[in-house]
């Protein structure tokens, strides 16, 4: 469920009609709205709440929506972070989450960022590898301090989910493998650096069937006791993110959380552990829109191509995933056609939708892209040397820009001219900006 709805024919954000924030930011921009953000931290919280040992840990996925007034409306809800790089640590902190509900995830993680998180206090890193582990402990010997791990665990679980966001095959780089798991904890144990807390498993995202993660959990809830008969102390089951939102409105809505809540009941009943959940997109996604305006309508040979200001640079999930976003007009003019919706980018994957029906529209007229809340702006380039999007964040009747539009002479700017190439005298970069 969401806060944009149409009244008096005008699609709102919560109490905001989507024509004012239009008409006063400019297109395209995205707006995200506080009171959805907010309904699914207690969905999701009340879901799981009853699960594990004491009161779960939910540590929003950073990489979602990294907006710094997004974090800090869920740092008030009492969210924790799942964070992938020091400038996700960073974001998260400053927007007030508390050191202690921060888990570092990702397989790359540098020395220098180790060095960073251990310094803030955080409360987990998820280590992906042995030779990962090898170099924290030796970080964190340096510095005087043990690092509180868990091992990302690869179950070797199908997600049943597009291939480019599925995570928990043996084949994918995440995790250690599963059948090594006990030995490398073994390993582990033995490194000065290190305080081994507990386990951790992550197998996709857009997650529409619940199946794959019990079967993943399951063999988490072996492992827990494979590793308690060797002696681990494990603490913390980490069971990540993943559960999908619904994007068309034709396909069978994915399970909600409450269903979710009630297989991880049921699966990790008797573990004995506090579990820790990474959701994003369950979060965020249908908590944002991206908001745009039809350049013009060009005829087509079967179809007419509906050009909107917003392009792949902005929202790059339809081009990448072949995802689809729900499109709609903010003001319906009663009828519909069939069209192509794109942006201005000079190639053909810059396709939003082919051969939509969806509410006819006219040039100037605004349009949004449904569900854009995740994995939106977060993924937006300058591609075309289009400035980023801004964002507004609505609360019931008030709106601010949280992200302004980055002006374009900013981005020229930040480039630089080597000494042996001479500067337009007319017309430098520095000047225009
Ligand atoms: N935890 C870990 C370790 C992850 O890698 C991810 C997402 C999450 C949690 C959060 O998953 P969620 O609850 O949002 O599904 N850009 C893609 C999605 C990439 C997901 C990457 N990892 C998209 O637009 O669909």
């Amino acid at each position: 469920m969401d806060h944009f709805d149409y009244r008096d024919g005008v699609m709102h954000a919560e109490d905001v009609p989507l024509s004012r924030i239009a008409e006063a930011v400019g297109t395209p921009v995205y707006v995200y709205s506080t009171a959805t953000i907010e309904r699914h931290v207690r969905v999701f919280r009340e879901a799981v709440a009853e699960a594990g040992t004491g009161e779960p840990l939910i540590a929003f996925a950073v990489k979602a929506n990294p907006n710094l007034a997004v974090l800090a409306t869920l740092a008030r809800a009492g969210l924790g972070a799942d964070v992938v790089s020091g400038g996700e640590l960073l974001r998260a902190r400053a927007a007030g989450v508390p050191a202690d509900r921060i888990v570092f995830s990702g397989v790359g993680k540098t020395a220098d960022e180790m060095a960073l998180a251990l310094r803030e206090g955080i409360g987990q890193f998820n280590l992906e590898s042995e030779p990962e582990a090898e170099m924290l402990s030796a970080v964190a010997v340096s510095m005087g301090v043990r690092a509180p791990v868990a091992f990302r665990v690869n179950p070797n679980v199908d997600a049943g989910t597009h291939a480019k966001i599925s995570t928990g095959k043996s084949e994918d780089k995440f995790g250690i493998a599963y059948d090594g798991a006990v030995a490398a904890y073994a390993r582990a144990r033995d490194l000065a650096g290190l305080h081994i807390r507990g386990v951790a498993v992550h197998i996709g995202s857009q997650l529409t069937d619940l199946a794959p993660s019990r079967a993943a959990f399951a063999k988490i809830g072996d492992l827990i006791g494979a590793l308690r008969a060797s002696g681990h102390d494990i603490a913390t089951a980490d069971l990540g993110g993943g559960l999908g939102v619904p994007y068309d409105p034709a396909l069978p809505t994915p399970p909600l959380p409450a269903a979710y809540g009630a297989m991880v009941r049921e699966v990790t009943a008797g573990w004995g552990v506090r579990l820790i959940f990474e959701p994003g997109r369950v979060i965020v996604g249908n908590a944002g829109i991206l908001l745009t305006s039809v350049i013009r309508v060009k005829p087509g040979v079967t179809n007419p191509f509906v050009v909107v200001d917003a392009a792949m640079n902005d929202l790059l999930r339809p081009s990448l995933y072949d995802a689809w976003h729900d499109i709609r007009a903010v003001v319906p003019r009663g009828d519909r056609f069939t069209a192509h919706i794109v942006g201005p980018i000079c190639e053909s994957g810059d396709t939003f939708a082919r051969n939509r029906g969806m509410d006819r529209v006219e040039p100037g007229d605004a349009v949004c892209f449904m569900t854009a809340g995740a994995y939106g702006a977060t993924m937006a380039s300058t591609y075309n040397s289009r400035a980023l999007t801004p964002e507004v964040l609505v609360n019931g009747r008030e709106w601010s820009i949280v992200r302004a539009r980055q002006p374009i002479e900013a981005l020229i700017a930040a480039d630089s001219l080597p000494s042996w190439l001479p500067a337009n005298p007319d017309r430098s970069a520095m000047e225009i900006a």
